[in-house]
């Protein structure tokens, strides 16, 4: 597989017809899956912003190789999920995703961004510290891994200037 450059990633705003795709990455993620059917209503959803990010292949295919999903309030939002594919992890997807997707909401008229995040799942936290997100509040035992053993969540905020 080719390397894709740290900025070649091409992001777009997605409706219900990319749920397929993210479905897909989504079960690659995470021990729970979300069906199909809840990413294609999820991204008819009024309140719900979806990016993605696209590579272009050497033929020109285009395929989806991360997404990020937020619910927005009056003037708050929720990430509900972001993951990227697994195979082209630690490349940058997620930087830029999450860096668009702030831009986007900020410009929306959000003021602050909530999400939770599994105390464990470091790439993650590392990715939120690194665009600014603080540790507001913990849920204990908040979700039940593969396993079948709890993991507490932290919840985390940023604000916009
Ligand atoms: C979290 C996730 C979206 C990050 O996407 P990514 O494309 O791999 O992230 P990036 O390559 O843009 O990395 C951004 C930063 O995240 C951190 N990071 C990413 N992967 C990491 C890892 N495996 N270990 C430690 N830090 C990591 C680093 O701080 C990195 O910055 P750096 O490259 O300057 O060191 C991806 O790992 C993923 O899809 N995970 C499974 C789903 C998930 O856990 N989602 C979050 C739920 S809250």
């Amino acid at each position: 597989m080719f390397g894709w450059p740290r900025t070649s990633a091409s992001i777009r705003r997605i409706g219900p017809a990319f749920a397929a795709a993210c479905a897909k990455i989504h079960a690659q993620s995470f021990a729970h899956a979300w069906t199909l059917a809840e990413f294609e209503s999820l991204l008819a959803g009024r309140d719900v912003v979806g990016e993605a990010a696209f590579a272009t292949s050497l033929f020109g295919g285009r395929r989806l190789t991360g997404f990020v999903l937020s619910r927005r309030g009056a003037d708050t939002a929720e990430i509900l999920t972001i993951a990227v594919t697994p195979a082209l992890r630690h490349k940058g997807v997620g930087a830029a995703l999450l860096g668009r997707h702030l831009a986007t909401l900020a410009a929306e008229g959000a003021k602050s961004l909530f999400l939770e995040v599994e105390t464990d799942n470091r790439a993650a936290r590392a990715l939120y510290r690194r665009f600014g997100f603080a540790e507001v509040g913990e849920r204990k035992a908040y979700y039940r891994r593969a396993d079948g053993i709890a993991a507490s969540a932290l919840v985390l905020r940023r604000d916009f200037d």
